[in-house]
Formats: C-alpha cells, sequence, structure tokens
C-alpha cells in the first residue's frame, strides 16, 4: 500500500532535517549553502544558532537574500577554501548519488560542492530512490543561443533511457522560458531510470551549449534523511 504525504508532513520532515544539521555546522568556519526549501529552514535556524565566526557561500540569488535577511556573513567564493558544503537534493539513492536542480540553482551548487572539503545533504524521505531518475526529471542548463538545437542533441543522447517527457522550465511570472541567475535556460528532461550516472552527466557536460547538468555522482559525504521515525544519518564512503 502507497501512502502519500501531505504537504504539511513533508515540511515538518524538512524541519526536523534542518534542526538536525545544525549541530553538524558549529565546527565549521567557511560553509556552502545550498537552494531549497530545506536549506531555508536551515538558515532561519541558523539565525539564532549560529557564531559570529561562520560565514557562508550561498548557490543562489535566493539563498543570498535569505542569509542576508536574517544578517548572516556572506563570503566570496575563492579567498578562502570551504570547509564543507550543505544542500538539498531532488533524488537520493543508495550510493549517494544526487539529483539536483528542482530550484534551478544546479550550476552554482555544483560549482560550491567542487570547492569544499565535505559535502552533506538534507532531504526528507520522499526523496529516496532505488535508480535515478525514477522520481523527477533531469535539469540541464544551457545558453540560449542555439537552444532548440541543444535539446535536440540532449533528447537524442538520453533517449536511450525512455524519455517521458521533456520542456524548457517556465515560470508564473514571466512569459516564455525561466531564466536562471547565470542567464541560462533550464531543461527538465524526464527519463524512465538513470544507468551509471557518472557517465551520464559527464556525456550530457560535452554537449556544445550545455552549462551543466544536475546529475551529482557519488556527491554525498552524509545524508540526513528525515522520516516518520526521526532523523536518519547515513554516511557514504569512497566519495569522488
Ligand atoms: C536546487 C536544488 C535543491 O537543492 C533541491 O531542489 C532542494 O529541494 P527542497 O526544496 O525539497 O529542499 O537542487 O537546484
Amino acid at each position: 500500500m502507497v501512502i502519500k504525504m501531505q504537504q504539511d508532513d513533508v515540511e515538518r520532515l524538512k524541519e526536523a532535517v534542518a534542526y538536525e544539521a545544525l549541530e553538524y555546522l558549529q565546527e565549521f568556519t567557511h560553509i556552502g549553502m545550498g537552494s531549497g526549501t530545506t536549506i531555508r529552514h536551515l538558515i532561519r535556524l541558523l539565525a539564532t544558532h549560529s557564531n559570529r565566526n561562520m560565514v557562508f557561500y550561498p548557490t543562489s540569488l535566493d539563498t543570498e537574500l535569505q542569509l542576508r535577511k536574517h544578517k548572516l556573513n556572506v563570503g566570496v567564493l575563492g579567498k578562502n577554501p570551504l570547509d564543507i558544503a550543505i544542500d538539498g537534493a531532488d533524488e537520493i539513492d543508495n550510493a549517494g548519488n544526487l539529483l539536483k536542480g528542482g530550484g534551478g540553482a544546479l550550476t552554482r551548487e555544483k560549482i560550491i560542492k567542487a570547492a569544499a572539503a565535505k559535502y552533506i545533504v538534507v532531504v526528507d524521505e520522499t526523496k529516496m530512490v532505488t535508480r535515478l531518475g525514477q522520481k523527477k526529471p533531469i535539469t540541464i542548463e544551457i545558453l540560449p543561443f542555439g537552444y532548440l538545437n541543444t535539446l535536440k542533441r540532449i533528447t537524442a543522447y538520453l533517449s536511450r533511457f525512455d524519455i517521458e517527457w521533456h520542456l524548457f522550465r517556465e515560470s508564473k511570472k514571466k512569459l516564455g522560458p525561466l531564466i536562471s541567475d547565470n542567464g541560462g535556460i533550464l531543461v527538465d528532461v524526464k527519463v524512465k531510470q538513470i544507468f551509471q550516472p557518472k557517465i551520464v552527466e559527464k556525456d550530457l557536460n560535452t554537449i556544445p551549449g550545455v552549462i551543466e547538468n544536475g546529475i551529482f555522482p557519488k556527491a554525498a559525504d552524509l545524508a540526513l534523511i528525515g522520516t516518520k521515525n526521526g532523523v536518519v544519518k547515513k554516511r557514504f564512503i569512497s566519495q569522488t
């Protein structure tokens, strides 16, 4: 029997997981800060549970605005190595592979992840999958120039995974495609499931016009997973 969770229940799980994450961040100074609704909960909590030494490196304009609203320190990437980064995800599998991009911040999220010594993922249990792609689309950020040609090449490549649908992401308050924080266009491609995420991530990024994609292979060192029975900590070893 499939039990569907109400949005309120999911929100409670996200809050619980954000609360748990606070403890992990206390010993770090330079902290990459992801994007999304779980991270918003975390930032709100940090407003009263952070120490003055902490500097946060945002992965989106939204996160930067949230950090500034709560008077938290915002750093410039490149000056100091990041001790840790923390982020949400749209899907996570048993090996710590992630699918991201639901908030359209995947490119900056990948840059911040690559700059950090450790990577923590905060998710609720609805994000768990046995294979990436089962629930959410692959998000790919592309340049506006030649977008139809780029889309054609993306769908030709992904057709091996049985494409269910694809679209240029739109926003409710703007006509036409949504433009990302980087001036890119977001393409969402829903496939049945993804095999060999590391190879697919690399292959997609070799298509001319592609800026970045939302596959984060073996990304998580630690996942905090909000479940109905409490927050579960899952550690992953030998991450790349
Ligand atoms: C943005 C992302 C986010 O990290 C992801 O969508 C977060 O999900 P949630 O809002 O459920 O915390 O990938 O590009």
